[in-house]
This record gives structure tokens, sequence and C-alpha cells, in this order.
């Protein structure tokens, strides 16, 4: 193969990653056939249906099936003679018996390609792995391959955001490839040509800083995460507000305004299984100081359930047992049906084992939820879960319940009593419409009316400080978030407005 032909790929694995990854290729003019072990999967998607919701991906995975450039199939063997390239996109999950990562899927994936390989290719992991995973990788790949040496493996990091895979693939922030041969890097360069044309940054690295890359970018994000809900608990027991803190923080650019939302924390399939597999490796790297802060990390992030736990229970009075609790979400965050460690679900789950009767609903994931906790409650509108509620809950900010109309949901509930753990509704609106207001690192609002003076006598905390919030000009929960700019067809878009 030379870099002037171009290339056919195949996309292996064809999950998350795989299916956006190969259908933004097919979109960019390639012929991609991506391949699974699935058969259901594969049928699904050859029929131009997706297994799982991304806003956008379904048209483009029909328009590529439509055009010819998209195909699907469960052959390893018609991958190894189809393609010159190989991006590798199959999941890396946290094992279930320790905080590593599961490469069995990864080594799974070489072994059935590995002795399938006759002629020159360059074989490309996106998936997330440990430091040191190419180099071992590499070797076994030239042993099983009958090519060889011939056949080359490369590491390219996927930095894609679930919500908003189309946009990150199709216009990327950056691209990282970790090549080993003037060639990989040719290839890659070729297949990237149209990114690269509207000038997003190339970083041609040694495949170990490419594999740092992802897992110091994710750890980086949730650290930033980490630190702002840190900020939170120190308001709350001083009588600060951490919204105002985070403009504050986030106005001073060495700082920026991204990743300091504070709320309920990082879920999902990616920042919580990755910081923990990376403190994980870290004694095998000798470097387990360096990241044992990752741990704190984590413990701040799954503090921040607990918290928002307490906070339901303090809403409902002292106990939760017997109470109707009202959940807005159960995504890890909106636009997305992924529940993996969704901070949401966690929560209802948690709630609904200390007696309460709760009641969720979820624009897209709710069919996700049911199928792992059939003993919630499941209402067919926002409406239908604040029915009745002691406490209602917002969990996930979908942009219907950003946009909510508090009298419409006032009329519905028993009690307008409100936790925001996304610190997505303006709390003087909500206040005004007669709604105990709260949510976590926030303070109580001046003691006014009885429904708010009756709340504050909750709390042991100093009230001194507790009227601060109508005093600053807040822009409140305009917290930055990176925004989409593909409109989705499939859904209202998501928060970006945030
Ligand atoms: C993340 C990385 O952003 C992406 O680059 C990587 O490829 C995969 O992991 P994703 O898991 O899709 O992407 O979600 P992201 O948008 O990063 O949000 C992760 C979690 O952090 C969500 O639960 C979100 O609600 C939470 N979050 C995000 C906050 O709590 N506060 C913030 O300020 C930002």
């Amino acid at each position: 193969m030379t870099a002037t032909v171009r290339p056919r790929l195949t996309v292996l694995g064809a999950g998350y990653l795989g299916v956006s990854h190969a259908a933004c290729l097919a979109e960019l003019g390639f012929d991609v056939l991506a391949v699974d072990t699935d058969a259901a999967r594969i049928g699904t998607l050859s029929a131009g249906d997706l297994p799982f919701f991304e806003p956008g991906l379904q048209p483009l995975v029909r328009r590529g099936l439509d055009s010819g450039r998209l195909r699907f199939t469960g052959s390893y063997t018609e991958a190894a003679s189809f393609g010159d390239v190989h991006f590798v996109c199959v999941g890396t999950p946290q094992r279930t018996d320790s905080d590593y990562a599961d490469l069995s899927q990864l080594n799974g994936c070489i072994a059935a390609l590995g002795p399938l390989l006759e002629s020159p290719c360059l074989v490309v992991g996106k998936s997330t792995v440990p430091v040191g995973t190419t180099a071992a990788l590499a070797h076994k790949l030239a042993r099983l391959a009958p090519v060889g040496q011939a056949a080359e493996l490369a590491w390219n990091p996927e930095f894609l955001r679930e919500g908003c895979a189309i946009e990150d693939t199709l216009r990327p922030d950056r691209i990282v490839v970790g090549v080993q041969s003037r060639r990989a890097e040719a290839i890659l360069r070729q297949i990237y040509a149209a990114p690269l044309s509207v000038g997003t940054q190339f970083f041609v690295t040694d495949v170990a800083t490419a594999e740092l890359a992802k897992v110091a970018a994710n750890s980086f994000l949730a650290t930033k995460i980490s630190f702002i809900n840190a900020m939170s608990e120190v308001c709350e027991s001083t009588g600060g507000d951490v919204a105002v803190l985070s403009e504050i923080l986030g106005a001073d650019p060495r700082i920026g305004v991204a990743f300091l939302r504070p709320g309920l924390g990082f879920g999902g399939g990616c920042l919580p299984k990755d910081i923990r597999a990376f403190v994980a490796s870290a004694a095998q790297l000798g470097v387990e100081g360096a990241l044992a802060f990752l741990r704190e990390v984590d413990t701040i992030n799954v503090n921040c359930r607990t918290r928002m736990v307490g906070l339901t229970r303090e809403l409902a009075g002292g106990s939760l047992s017997g109470r109707a609790v009202g959940v807005l979400g159960v995504a890890f965050k909106p636009n997305s049906d992924d529940i993996r460690d969704s901070p949401a679900l966690e929560v209802a789950k948690t709630i609904h084992d200390l007696g309460a009767l709760v009641t969720v609903y979820d624009p897209i994931a709710m069919n996700r939820a049911r199928q792992i906790h059939p003993e919630l409650e499941y209402a067919g509108s926002a409406v239908g879960a604040a029915s009745d509620a002691d406490v209602l809950l917002l969990l996930t900010e979908w942009r219907e319940f950003c946009e909510a109309d508090p009298d419409v949901l006032g009329k519905a509930v028993a009690q307008r009593k409100i936790a925001d753990g996304r610190h997505a509704l303006d709390p003087d609106v909500w206040r005004r419409a007669g709604w105990d207001y709260r949510a976590l690192g926030r303070p109580l609002p001046p003691i006014r009316d009885p429904v708010q003076s009756e709340s504050a006598g909750q709390l042991s905390r100093p009230d001194t400080t507790s009227a601060k919030a109508h005093d600053y000009p807040l822009s409140s929960a305009k917290f930055y978030r990176k925004p989409c700019h593909e409109p989705s067809p499939d859904v209202e878009s998501d928060c970006s407005w945030l």
C-alpha cells in the first residue's frame, strides 16, 4: 500500500466509538468495513438502526450504507482481506474484580486479526489503554501476522464526548498519533486530511505519549470537576456559594470555565474507569505517589452522590422512608442514553433503598435504567415523575428539565421542594414560584418567607452567610459547556446554552 492511494479502512468493534468513527470516515469518503462479533448488533446496524443513542449518528450511518461506503460484518477474515488500515475500537472497561482496565476485548481482537494479516497494513488502536499496551501488542501482532513486522501498530487515542460524537470526530480539537514509522504518520495524515486542512492540531508522538494523552486528559478533566465539588463541600460548611465561586475561578483564563460545573460529579463509561485504571497501574509504572491524588479525585466524586442523598433526606424532613421522590434524569449526562456509572441512577437507587418511593423520568435513558433497576417506578413525562412527590430531584440536565416551568411542575408535586443536582436551574425563578430550591454548595436564601425559613432551620451551619446569594449579579447556572456545533436532528439540542 502507498500513501497516495486512498486506503480502505476497517473499524474493529462496532460499539459507541467504533460506529461513530466508522460512520464519520465513510462520510469523509472512505470505504469502511466495521466488524463486530455480536451478530445481533451487526444485523441492527446493517438495517440502519443504532443499538444505542447518539444525536445525529443514525442519518450518517444510513447515508454511509446507502452510498455503499459503509458496511458491517461479523467476519475478521473479510476485514483482514479488505482493509489497508484497521482501527481498533473495542471497549476497555474496568475489570469486575479490580480497578484495572479489562483488556480482554483488545487482546481478543489482535489475536483474531493478527493471523489473518497477509499483506502490509497499519493497525491503529483508538481504545483507551494503560501506557505500555501498544508496545506489548506490537510484538504480539508481528509474531501472529504472516506478514510479520509489516503489520505495524500505531496508537491514535479518541477524545470524543458522548452526545457530541460526530462533531468531535469530524472537527476534533486535536489529533494525536503515536507512531513508530514515517509510513504510519503519512497514512494517518492522509486519513485525517479533512480536519488537518482546516488547521486541526496534529501531534505526532511516540506511542507511550499517545497512550498517556488520553488518560492524562481524562484525569485532568476529572480533577477539575472534583476540585470544584471539593470547594462545594467547603462552601457548605462556610456558607459560601460554589456557583459564584465557580464563575470567579473560571474568569481567570489560566483556570478556565470548562469542567468547573459543580453538582453530582462525573460518571459515564470513561472518566471514572480511566482514572481508576491509571491509579491501579501506578505501582507497576513506579509512580504510585505521583498518581495518589487521583484516588482523592475519585473519592470526592463518589462523595457527591452521598451528599445528594443527604440533601434529599434533609428536604424530605429527615427520613426518606415512605416519602415520594420524583427523579428527573438517569443518564450520566444529557443527550446520551448511557447509564454506566451514572451518578443520577446511583442516587435514585440509593434513595429507593432508603425506603423512598422513587419515580424516574428520562427522555432517552429510561429503558436501559428499567432493565437494570426494575424496582424503581418509571413515568412517561417529567410531570408524571413529579406527580405527588414530596421532593423533586433534577439529576441529569436535559434541556427539557432546564427549561421546565416551575408552576407546571409545582401543580403536580405534593410539596414544592427541589434539589438541583446539576446547578441547572435559576434558584430565584424557582423560589419566586414558591419552591424550596436547594443545590449542593449553595447557600439558603434570605429568611423571608415561612417555607424558606422552615428549611433553613434544618441546617446546622451558620446562617449569617446563608443570605448572600441575591447580593451577587448571578448568572446562575451559566457554566461553560463546550458546545456541539452540529445541530441534532433527533433530539432537542443539549444544554449548550449553559
Ligand atoms: C469524556 C471526555 O470529555 C472525552 O474527551 C473522552 O473521550 C471520554 O470521556 P464523556 O464521558 O462523553 O467524555 O463526558 P463528559 O462530557 O466529559 O462528562 C463526563 C462527566 O462529567 C458527566 O457525568 C458530566 O455530567 C460531568 N461533568 C462535566 C461535571 O460534573 N461538571 C463539568 O463541569 C463537566
